[in-house]
């Protein structure tokens, strides 16, 4: 398999922060051009540092972080603190991280770093609100060539909205940038919640986790302890589901997941269903296809794979 270039945009977040660390475990495949942050699960200042935090304590050090958009295209940001805790990341060590944050804005380092490259060459992987993606897109539309994938974790359609009855929290909390960015014309994968929420822990991998034998894994599980308390309490089940490690997944193992190519279009005024993602699943219009549309997952295939790269980390 060719080294891939990507771009990992994120707003850690718990499943955000276990999505870098299986990003960190495949250098032979994956080349981290650099980490962009976005405001989401909770504001900037916070998603910055945890994601300086988890690159550190993964021992990563020529990775740069940028910060990105402090709040969404045109709604207020709303966060998520009441599933991943105060700080974003709790369950993790909390500290001032040595890795500096870097002082250009994560827009301007995303087209940078895009028009410097050739062209379809780029996989971005945003796996938070798509805000610093639809912003980069709308300064600088000619980025749009370099890149070759776009892989998301956003949206849902049979599973229904986590955030409102119909929306999913990333497009729910910017609608606007998820409409620039699905319109964009690019090849898209979308990893929605009806595949994320097959890959849901439970105490047995949780444990296998923490027994890896290394810092690491000890990380994942302490951050799975506080994650999946809200989502046992919400679905009733044994764990939380892995939504953003999914993106990772699938570029290292695309075989893992099953999807179709569809039209999948936001809602952005409707005060009822605002972010939702329409769906044409059975083309039932004559809207282009603009999506890869993951619905299932070979769920153990995926916790093999994801317990056997953490395992390679420190
Ligand atoms: C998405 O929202 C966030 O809470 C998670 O990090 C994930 O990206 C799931 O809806
Ligand atoms: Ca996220």
């Amino acid at each position: 398999m060719k080294r891939k270039n990507i771009i990992i945009d994120c707003d850690p977040g718990q499943d955000d922060a276990i999505m870098l660390l299986l990003a960190f475990s495949a250098p032979e495949k994956l080349n981290i051009l650099g980490i962009t942050t976005v405001a989401g699960n909770v504001p900037l200042e916070k998603t910055q540092r945890n994601a300086r935090i988890i690159t550190e304590l993964a021992g990563i050090e020529n990775i740069k972080i940028y910060a990105g958009c402090d709040r969404p295209i045109k709604k207020k940001l709303i966060t998520a603190e009441y599933v991943h805790g105060i700080e974003g990341i709790d369950g993790a060590p909390i500290f001032n991280p040595k890795i500096p944050l870097e002082e250009q804005h994560a827009v301007d380092f995303i087209i940078e770093t895009l028009s410097l490259s050739e062209d379809d060459s780029i996989t971005l992987v945003p796996t938070g609100p798509l805000t610093n993606i639809a912003q980069a897109i709308k300064k600088n539309p000619k980025i749009l060539n370099k890149i070759s994938e776009i892989v998301i974790m956003g949206g849902a359609m049979k599973e229904g909205g986590n955030t409102t009855p119909s929306a999913e929290f990333n497009i729910y909390v910017d609608p606007h940038a998820a409409e620039i960015v699905l319109n964009a014309g690019k090849p898209i994968v979308i990893m929605p919640l009806d595949v994320t929420h097959k890959v849901i822990t439970n105490t047995e991998i949780t444990n296998r986790i923490e027994k890896l034998g290394n810092k690491s894994g000890k990380l994942v599980a302490s951050m799975l302890k506080f994650y999946n308390r809200f989502d046992e309490k919400k679905y009733g089940s044994d764990g939380g589901p892995l939504h953003d490690p999914c993106t990772i997944a699938y570029l290292l193992d695309s075989e893992l997941f099953i999807g179709k190519q569809v039209n999948v279009s936001v809602e952005t005024k409707s005060e009822l269903t605002l972010g939702c993602t329409s769906v044409d699943f059975w083309e039932v219009t004559n809207k282009s296809k603009n999506c890869f549309w993951i619905y299932d997952v070979n769920k153990d295939g995926f916790f093999d794979m994801l317990l056997r790269q953490i395992s390679k980390l420190k």
